[in-house]
């Protein structure tokens, strides 16, 4: 039993001492691999005894536990230490400033709709989402744009192969608009609804003012007697807001939206003096969104009682605001990637859009 407490002082010794993991599955093999020394020494049993070998298997066992937890001990020791290690040298000073070269910048998209959702997060909205990938019934035709109707031809729709190129309600797009967003969640909520959705939407259609890919931002308010005069302090409100200029005039001229009746598009006062633009007083207006009082037949396609609930619905191009209140030439630009675009008309990433904070500083 002398050779036995020597080799346990020698093995526990050596097992402590272990510098690395190959060291550690150096030392099992050692000791207790297939040819191991306390293996070999338990091989040893059968030639003994029955009362000898019954006390030197329970010597050799106890030994053999001891090692293997003291191994398993070292190596949850070693591998701590080795995280831990590599904690050390990864190491980031977050307090250090960031390298000008370096920080990052908001998209004016980004930023558009961080503005819009302030505005109207202040007037009591929220955002509601829907799918990019619509299927023909929300994108048209619950928006009482049945098959064949004009307006169709207006959006150069993206039909999606192999979803039912014959037509019909199935049939897959990318959605024209954010319209049919009004359609998902009146399907899925009861009145008052009071919501925005802003989102991509795309067209077939790409040249200085137009890209196939662009932004809107959808509005939608139902309740039992919301009205007209209530889409135009909405709307006033809004553009007031957004562009920053409180006397901003505001103009309701009369259009036409298959979804909406009566119909209005909203323009804001503007100058055009000496080839310098500015949004304010003036003698000259600018187009900005569409809107108009929900058609009942689009509240009666989602399930809402139309003798019941009414309200006001528009939509806003984002790009188009963006580019109008930052200056921005080119729609082209936006989805160029450019970095010195970017770091040119981008925003900090700290400076978030609020009405009480302001809405860009
Ligand atoms: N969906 C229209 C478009 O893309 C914009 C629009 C106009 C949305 C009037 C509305 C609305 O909700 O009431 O041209």
């Amino acid at each position: 039993m002398d050779d036995l407490a020597s080799l346990r002082s020698e093995l526990i010794g050596a097992a402590e001492a272990a510098a690395d993991m190959n060291a550690i599955e150096e030392l099992r093999i050692t000791a207790l691999g297939k040819k191991g020394r306390i293996t070999q020494m338990m091989k040893g049993l059968g030639a003994m005894d029955p009362a000898q070998r019954k006390d030197a298997g329970a010597a050799l066992n106890k030994l053999k536990n001891e090692v293997s937890a003291v191994l398993e001990e070292r190596k949850s020791v070693l591998a701590e230490a080795a995280i831990d290690a590599k904690l050390m040298e990864e190491k980031v000073d977050v307090t250090l400033p960031v390298r000008p070269e370096r920080e990052g910048r908001i998209h004016p998209i980004s930023q558009t709709i961080d503005e819009v959702v302030a505005i109207f997060g202040e007037m009591g909205f929220t955002v509601a989402e829907g799918p990019d990938i619509e299927d023909d019934w929300h994108n048209f035709t619950a928006l009482n744009i049945p098959p064949e109707h004009p307006a169709r031809q207006e959006h150069d729709t993206f039909y999606l192969p192999g979803s039912g190129d014959n037509g019909g309600d199935q049939r897959m797009v990318l959605r024209t608009h954010t319209s049919p967003v009004q359609i998902r969640t009146m399907q899925k909520t009861q009145p008052p609804v009071r919501i925005i959705c802003p989102g991509r939407t795309y067209r077939c259609d790409s040249d200085a003012t137009h890209s196939p890919m662009f932004h809107q931002v959808e509005g939608l308010v139902i309740d039992k007697t919301t009205h007209m005069g209530h889409l135009k302090g909405c709307l006033i409100d809004f553009c007031r807001a957004y562009f920053g200029v409180d006397d901003l005039p505001v103009r309701f001229r009369p259009s036409y939206f298959p979804f909406t009746e009566p119909s209005a598009e909203v323009d804001i006062g503007c100058t055009r003096e000496g080839g310098q633009f500015r949004i304010g007083h003036g003698d000259d207006w600018l187009e900005i969104l569409g809107s108009g009082m929900v058609n009942p037949a689009v509240l009666e396609n989602c399930g809402i009682d139309s003798t019941v609930y009414q309200g006001f619905a528009f939509g806003v191009g984002l790009e188009r605001i963006a580019m109008l209140k930052y200056g921005i030439p080119d729609l082209r630009t936006f989805f160029e990637s450019d970095l010195r675009w970017l770091r040119h008309y981008g925003f900090k990433a700290l400076d978030v859009p609020s009405m009480v904070g302001g809405l860009n500083r």
